[in-house]
């Protein structure tokens, strides 16, 4: 991993997000390639044990995208038609989408100002007959207050889906997240800490569960229970619907190699953060968000409110570095409108959050201008 570099910032941009491609992970997919072998199969098997033993979680699933792992999820909750799921709009749009494309409804609570994350004591007085879920996103990699989470929703009876597509790595309470709720969800996609190029991991504590997302992730067959036939397909017996959401032997290639690298990635980025809540806390304009001991972020994002933030982000442009707001509030689309105006700390959230860049292919050089170009002022 690069931490030094002797190009010039004022000659390249600083990118928010780069994708992370590792030499041995472009040597395994090209060995997975000319192995004969290319759909899901022993490598993806590899993955998700390597995950499992990395993580610490027990029922892993490797599939096509974290939007599949969040509407398996849903899926083993049985969640249907005209059932509601308690959840965030300060994600991106997979976290409601799936929510629809199960013909329920996405009930939105309110977030907290200095996490970005669902606030726990919003979530109650939503409840209703149909509520089904609660999906909480780890905003940036932070946990949410898990603690308060689970117990509203085991007063409740309802179920409990951790989008976690920020937050591999991270922990709550010496727990690492993927071994908290019954389903939590990752994501490989491009630009997350590691890639498979797409691809999501759904974890869950029941092993029933995971028996029936693993049916669901192919059909609702069973694959590992086929009977061989000398006619040649299998035998077997859809009883239910299910999809086409399993990952490929290509892809986990890439996974598993990638996971061999994830504790550096992980260090690399806690140690940038560091480096900025350090050298930020006193600028003025910036708000810093919280950081509690008893839980680590992974930091996929580094987000922080700011004052006046176009000029901030124009500043950094015109010295060679991009900021984002990455997601905006997602209930300003038609598809999961109107605008709730009730969510007062998601309004006031939205008015100045901004990300900075914190991924493992910065170098010193590059974090040392992003500090000196925001102490400059805006
Ligand atoms: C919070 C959140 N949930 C879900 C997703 C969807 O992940 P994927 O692209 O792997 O489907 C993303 C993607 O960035 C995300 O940021």
């Amino acid at each position: 991993m690069t931490k030094q570099s002797g190009e010039n910032n004022k000659t390249r941009m600083v990118r928010m997000f780069i994708p992370y491609v590792s030499k041995s992970a472009v040597e395994r997919v090209s060995n997975t390639l000319q192995s004969g072998y290319i759909g899901e199969g022993p490598v993806v098997a590899e993955f998700e044990k390597g995950f499992n033993t990395l993580i610490g979680t027990r029922y892993s699933l490797a599939l096509s995208s974290c939007t599949a792992a969040l509407h398996l999820a849903l899926a083993v909750c049985n969640v249907g038609p005209g059932d509601e799921v308690i959840t965030t709009a300060q994600t991106m749009a997979a976290t409601s989408h799936t929510v629809l494309a199960h013909y329920a409804k996405p009930v939105y609570a309110d977030i907290q100002y200095l996490t970005g994350n669902i606030d726990p004591q919003d979530i109650e007085h939503r409840i209703t007959a149909r509520t089904k879920a609660i999906v909480a996103v780890h905003w940036a990699g932070y946990p949410c207050n898990m603690e308060k989470i689970l117990i509203i929703a085991g007063k409740h009876k309802i179920a409990v889906i951790e989008d976690a597509a920020h937050a591999i790595g991270a922990t709550y309470k010496g727990s690492p997240v993927g071994t908290i709720s019954p389903f939590t969800c990752f994501s490989f996609q491009a630009v997350k800490h590691i890639t498979t190029g797409d691809g999501g991991m759904l974890c869950c504590t029941q092993e029933a569960a995971y028996h029936k997302a693993r049916r669901l992730r192919w059909y609702g067959i069973d694959r590992k229970n086929r009977k061989p036939s000398e006619l040649g397909e299998p035998i077997w017996d859809m009883a239910e619907t299910g999809y086409k959401y399993q990952m490929n032997d290509i892809a986990a290639s890439m996974g598993v190699e990638h996971l061999r690298e994830l504790s550096d990635i992980l260090e690399r980025r806690r140690l940038i953060a560091r480096i900025y809540r350090q050298e930020l806390k006193d600028v003025p304009g910036i708000t810093l968000f919280e950081s509690r001991d008893d839980r680590k972020s992974a930091y996929w994002l580094f987000t922080i409110h700011v004052d006046n933030r176009l000029e901030f982000v124009r500043m950094l442009k015109s010295r060679g570095v991009e900021a984002s707001v990455v997601h905006l509030r997602i209930d300003a689309n038609t598809v999961f409108g109107p605008l709730r105006e009730d969510l007062v700390n998601l309004g006031r959230f939205n008015k100045s959050q901004i990300s900075i860049p914190v991924h493992n292919m910065l170098t010193d050089k590059d974090v040392e201008h992003i500090i000196r170009s925001i102490k400059g002022g805006w």
